[in-house]
């Protein structure tokens, strides 16, 4: 079935559109809206956005494979990137991808058999500070145990992804700490504090010194 953006996005196109001076640089926001309101970027929407830019249906496509953030299959209400970069992983990530996986019923890349939720891999998210961190769709969750995490997940179940949203997201830099949250930091994992005791690589075992 061909697709269209509802009345109200057609005309964000149309301002987002007074923005460039070719019409092909909308390409991105646009996308955007298409992705918020289906879901996904499926070939519908593709050939839709193509037309609406005067843009190949094989240029969008290039862009929405390249862009990680940008699915081009269906995907569960709620999207879970789990951050697996080096400060989240010494604070438990793997941990957390790990629970998730357990209490979802899925690995990672695949979503629940609910529909309720994807589960996705990240790299760094620029909240190291915060570490080990989910981003929950376009939210922060920061300074996460196990039992915090099922807290989240049972208020998306509960009472959906604005009201969990409102009680445990934070924004590294400009909503805070979550409410309640001590303004202390976690103590260190206990892998972080093994890496931490180990001894510097010695200048032999450097890259450089291998010839
Ligand atoms: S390593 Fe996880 S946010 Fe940077």
């Amino acid at each position: 079935m061909a697709f269209a953006l509802t009345p109200d996005r057609e005309k964000q196109v149309d301002e987002i559109l007074t923005r460039y001076p070719e019409r092909r640089a909308a390409l991105l926001p646009m996308l955007w809206l298409c992705q918020r309101q289906h879901g996904w970027i499926s070939p519908e929407v593709i050939e839709y956005v193509a037309e609406r830019l005067g843009l190949s249906t094989a240029a969008v496509k290039g862009v929405v494979t390249f862009y990680t953030m940008f699915f081009d299959e269906p995907v569960g209400e709620n999207i879970i990137w789990v951050c697996r970069t080096l400060s989240c992983d010494l604070r438990g990530g793997k941990v957390i991808q790990e629970h998730l996986e357990q209490k979802l019923g899925c690995s990672a890349g695949q979503t629940s058999s609910d529909g309720k939720f994807t589960l996705l891999k990240a790299e760094c998210l620029a909240a190291c500070g915060q570490a080990p961190m989910v981003q929950i769709n376009d939210r922060y969750y920061e300074n996460l145990d196990v039992e915090l995490l099922d807290r989240i997940i049972e208020a998306h179940l509960t009472k959906g992804a604005e009201a969990a949203a409102e009680e445990f997201a934070t924004h590294a830099t400009f909503r805070g700490p979550r409410k309640g949250a001590s303004s202390a930091p976690p103590p260190p994992s206990k892998e972080a504090v093994r890496v931490a005791s180990q001894p510097p690589p010695s200048a032999r075992s450097s890259k450089g010194d291998e010839s």
